[in-house]
């Protein structure tokens, strides 16, 4: 059964007013382009190709309106809602019908990936048809993330959500791969103290269950998330400076289509048109014209 994908793109976006009263966080840019091309990519990087955007009732027809059914990128994209922020696996639910019975991965709007260790993990992962495989990486401020423990043997033994005193500096980033039991695990949870369905807890189901896979990205990966001004600068900067200095773009979901080889070079040049004034058509139709992604 194929794996499917599901964005969650809902929330408020409090911390980041009032830039985001009327624009969705995930829309709004990382640099040269809007925040949910980056998850949508990395989606896109590991061959899925049927996509669930959760969007809140009132983004939603924003979000319609910039990524349509994603024919033209050679993949399907559907929309649900989120109407309250009631929970991360709460998506799992929202998209119990979307998946049917498939695996899934679910990834949060506004975490951004990148690197070479990243697609290696993406595409073992992809093939992992039973249990759930979620990411770790290093960060120097736990106690803002899921925190994950490992014993000295390197097999995560506890998970905690936003621990005051974390047991590591292993944060859980947004980006989960679920077997098919997934929504009904979901369903099982008790709504948490902020009154959300924790992510934390779903993986928790697996962690006893032996059935979790815990990946710890180091120096070949990236993982930003974009939840504060000051972190959704970082990654702006982040992606200009590695932009610039190799004259490339990351991330465009066009390019990566191109290279699964789900659009053809003349159908690249011709999304590439209509952008060649922001200079990301530009580097749309180099790629075209080269060939070379
Ligand atoms: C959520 C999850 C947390 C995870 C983080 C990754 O946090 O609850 O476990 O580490 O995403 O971005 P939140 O966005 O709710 O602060």
């Amino acid at each position: 059964m194929n794996r499917k994908g599901i964005i969650l793109a809902g929330g408020t976006g409090t911390r980041l007013h009032p830039s985001t009263i009327s624009v969705s966080k995930q829309l709004m840019p990382v640099f040269d382009k809007p925040m949910i091309y980056y998850p949508l990519s990395t989606l896109m990087q590991a061959g899925i190709r049927d996509i669930l955007i959760i969007t809140t009732p009132e983004d939603n027809a924003a979000f319609k309106k910039l990524l349509g059914n994603g024919k033209s990128w050679g993949i399907n994209i559907q929309y649900a809602e989120q109407p309250r922020p009631e929970g991360i696996a709460q998506a799992l639910i929202i998209a119990e019908d979307f998946l049917e019975q498939c695996p899934s991965a679910l990834i949060l709007g506004d975490n951004l990936f990148f690197g070479g260790q990243m697609l290696n993990s993406l595409r073992a992962s992809v093939d992992q048809i039973r249990g759930a495989t979620i990411f770790a990486y290093q960060v120097s401020n736990p106690s803002d993330y899921g925190v994950v423990e490992f014993n000295e043997k390197g097999k995560a033994v506890s998970l905690v959500e936003k621990p005051e005193q974390p047991a590591s500096n292993y944060a859980v980033t947004g980006l989960y791969f679920y077997d098919a039991q997934a929504p009904a695990y979901a369903k099982s949870i008790k709504p948490s103290s902020r009154n959300e369905l924790e992510i934390t807890d779903l993986n928790r189901i697996y962690l006893e269950q032996g059935m979790l896979d815990v990946q710890r990205l180091d120096g070949g990966a990236t993982w930003l998330d974009t939840g504060t001004h000051r972190s959704l600068h970082a990654a702006s900067q982040f992606v200009s400076v590695l932009e610039n200095r190799q004259g490339i773009r990351i991330c465009c979901p066009e390019v990566e289509a191109f290279k699964q080889s789900w659009i053809s070079k003349d159908e690249l040049a011709a999304l590439a048109q209509p952008l060649i004034k922001s200079g990301y058509g530009a580097f749309l139709l180099k790629v075209a014209q080269s060939g070379k992604a």
